[in-house]
């Protein structure tokens, strides 16, 4: 039996479109599920289709509204467990929640632990999901998680469309740093580093730039875009010392409050992110903006993963 037969893929409402890519990618068309609210907000899944014995993909991202689109996983997963699936696993885009995944200052919660918890304990079997905020976050689960990357569809945009041999990578603060060095390694470009400081949550300052970024083209490279200051302010003071251009490559546009506006606003000569989370409405008429699909990443994991071959080889 081939991986199609067996496996069937079911969206979440956090990104339909994405799930539809993929849907269409695999020739593999999405379960017939109905996602409802009460009146009360509570959230009510039934599976409209037969699914016992097969392996379940679910699809869902932890995007705003975070919340409530973990809940709905949450509760896909528990559906179909008593459905009796014969494993499933969470494909999550955008892995929220994962911010928090250490005490950073006495009694406060580590969500990213809580999370990984509330996803195993529903049922599933294994995770996918895409550049995490941080990898060690694998081992608060204790079932398998595959951690894609987009580095690969970033230096394969980059190449094709920045034809120059003075490009720098840089890592907008200490914890990108692997991040942007991946990068870098792929585009075989140096490495600088900003030092980033948060004197408050959602404020961002730049303390120091560790590296020679005069006259070079930069990309920096970062996870996430929520406010958006991180990244503007990070490319202020790059072209304060001397760099040419900066160019953002980022896989999740979380995009909160006025950060498309800052970010259209900003010196950033061009921002690329992926369709990891929906911000299509949020970004319409945005000319500095481009988004990049990680629809056929994906698609080929879930169907390695149904193959049981190796994902890691698509890194390679
Ligand atoms: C922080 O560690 C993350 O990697 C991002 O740099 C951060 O979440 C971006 O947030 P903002 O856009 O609000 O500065």
């Amino acid at each position: 039996m081939s991986y199609s037969q067996k496996m069937k893929i079911l969206t979440g409402n956090s990104n339909k479109e994405l799930s539809n890519k993929i849907s269409k990618n695999l020739k593999n068309k999405l379960v017939n599920t109905s996602i409802r609210k009460f009146a009360d907000g509570e959230i009510y899944i039934e599976i409209n289709e037969n699914i016992r014995g097969n392996s379940i993909f679910i699809i869902q991202s932890v995007s705003s509204p975070a919340n409530d689109n973990l809940m709905e996983l949450l509760l896909c997963i528990d559906a179909l467990k008593r459905s009796s699936a014969k494993n499933i696993t969470t494909v999550i885009p955008y892995f929220g929640y994962a911010r928090q995944d250490r005490k950073v200052v006495p009694r406060t919660s580590i969500s990213a632990k809580l999370v990984s918890n509330l996803i195993t304990n529903a049922g599933a079997d294994r995770v996918v999901t895409v550049d995490l905020h941080a990898g060690q976050i694998q081992g608060f689960f204790d079932i398998p998680v595959d951690n894609l990357f987009a580095t690969p569809i970033f230096a394969k945009h980059i190449k094709r469309k920045i034809k120059s041999n003075n490009i720098i990578c840089v890592a907008p603060d200490v914890g990108g740093v692997e991040r942007a060095r991946a990068l870098g390694k792929k585009l075989d470009v140096g490495l600088a580093i900003v030092d980033k400081r948060r004197p408050s949550p959602g404020k961002s300052q730049v303390m120091n730039v560790i590296g020679n970024v005069k006259n070079k083209i930069c990309i920096l490279t970062d996870d996430i875009i929520d406010s958006g200051g991180t990244i503007v302010n990070a490319a202020d003071a790059l072209l304060k010392r001397g760099a040419n251009e900066v160019h953002v490559y980022a896989t999740h546009g979380v995009f909160s409050g006025d950060a498309v506006k800052k970010i259209k606003n900003s010196k950033i000569k061009n921002l690329v992110i992926t369709d990891s989370i929906d911000s299509s409405d949020k970004l319409k008429k945005v000319r500095n903006i481009e988004v990049l699909s990680i629809s056929i990443l994906l698609a080929e994991a879930i169907k390695r993963i149904s193959n049981s071959t190796s994902v890691s080889d698509l890194f390679k």
